[in-house]
């Protein structure tokens, strides 16, 4: 049975990995670490949890050594918007953090996962069906460090013969944890609106197409990828991965379709429209397809009907 470490436990993904993994693996084999002191009640009920900073190779290895871990899952990290906000401190987190973590895991032979991002290509990238191997050139703190931790990865793997493997996600909407700070997260705010029978301002333009996954679709790639036959992974850190493609205007009007009453007004941010207008449209996925048989299965319309039917059952006063 695999022992598991996840860092940055109670964000926007881990949230929602960890009760999965729980779940696959058993509750005492997996255990939540995160920033916090004190982890919200879900985390002391169902398990393990711990707290961590990610730069400090001691603590971690520590805690490596008291749950005989052999699986580390570093989900911690700032998101691009916050990133861009406080570049050294995303720096520390992001770039400190996952050599800290590679270091704990080369030390205590640990398989590992780095979540990656489409925030690793740049304004130079060709946007529509953005190939698995083409031209890098971030211009976001987020997407530097995201890019140099793929490589830093890969040459783990090389150098140390150790089993790495990563994702680049899309934006990722959830309705559990709300996302801190990144680029896409008006598809998840445009929800929590909706619901609440409020109107939405939106910081992105009218246009501004980017890639999207629904989080059950993302959490089981995370899964899949970390059971694959590794004699099957060529491209490890990291594999594209999306399952949808929209602009605002588009999915305002996929849940406008189930609340007709629901309006959305734009007010743009500056900032974030910047990065998104770096990223790609759609990536071309099919190095995950053909490597260990990635396939989503939401579209906007089905991810728009269950997160609107998921967040009234979490606000049940809300009709
Ligand atoms: N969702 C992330 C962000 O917007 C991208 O990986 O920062």
């Amino acid at each position: 049975m695999k022992r598991i470490l996840v860092t940055g436990a109670t964000g926007q993904i881990g949230s929602e990995l960890v009760p999965v993994l729980r779940d696959k693996y058993g509750r005492d084999n997996v255990v939540a670490a995160g920033h916090r002191r004190k982890p919200e009640d879900a985390f002391v009920d169902s398990g393990p949890y711990e707290s961590i900073e990610t730069t400090d190779a001691k603590s971690i290895s520590a805690l490596v050594k008291k749950y005989r871990i052999d699986t580390i899952y570093h989900l911690a990290a700032l998101l691009s918007a916050k990133a861009e906000e406080d570049p050294q401190l995303a720096w520390n987190i992001n770039m400190n953090g996952l050599q800290t973590v590679l270091e704990v895991a080369r030390y205590h032979h640990c398989t590992l996962f780095f979540p990656s991002s489409i925030g690793v290509f740049g304004p130079s990238t060709p946007k529509d069906n953005t190939p698995q191997v083409t031209i890098q050139r971030p211009n976001t703190l987020y997407g530097i460090t995201k890019l140099a931790g793929e490589l830093l990865c890969d040459y783990y793997v090389k150098k140390y013969d150790m089993d790495i493997r990563g994702v680049r996600f899309p934006g990722l909407i959830s309705y559990k944890t709300l996302p801190g700070g990144g680029t896409t997260d008006y598809a998840v705010e445009i929800f929590y609106a909706a619901v609440k029978h409020e109107p939405y301002r939106c910081f992105l333009k009218e246009g501004t197409r980017l890639d999207m996954m629904y989080m059950p679709d993302a959490v089981r790639a995370v899964v899949e990828l970390m059971e694959a036959d590794a004699r099957s992974l060529r491209h490890r850190n990291a594999y594209n991965i999306t399952a949808m493609s929209f602009a605002p205007e588009q999915l305002y009007a996929s849940i406008k379709k189930e609340l007709p009453h629901f309006s959305m007004t734009y007010e743009v941010d500056p900032i974030r429209q910047e990065i998104a207008e770096s990223w790609p449209h759609k990536m071309d996925d099919s190095a995950a397809r053909a490597e260990w048989g990635w396939q989503p299965e939401y579209t906007m319309e089905s991810m728009t009907k269950d997160m609107i039917e998921q967040l009234r059952k979490e606000a049940p006063h809300v009709t």
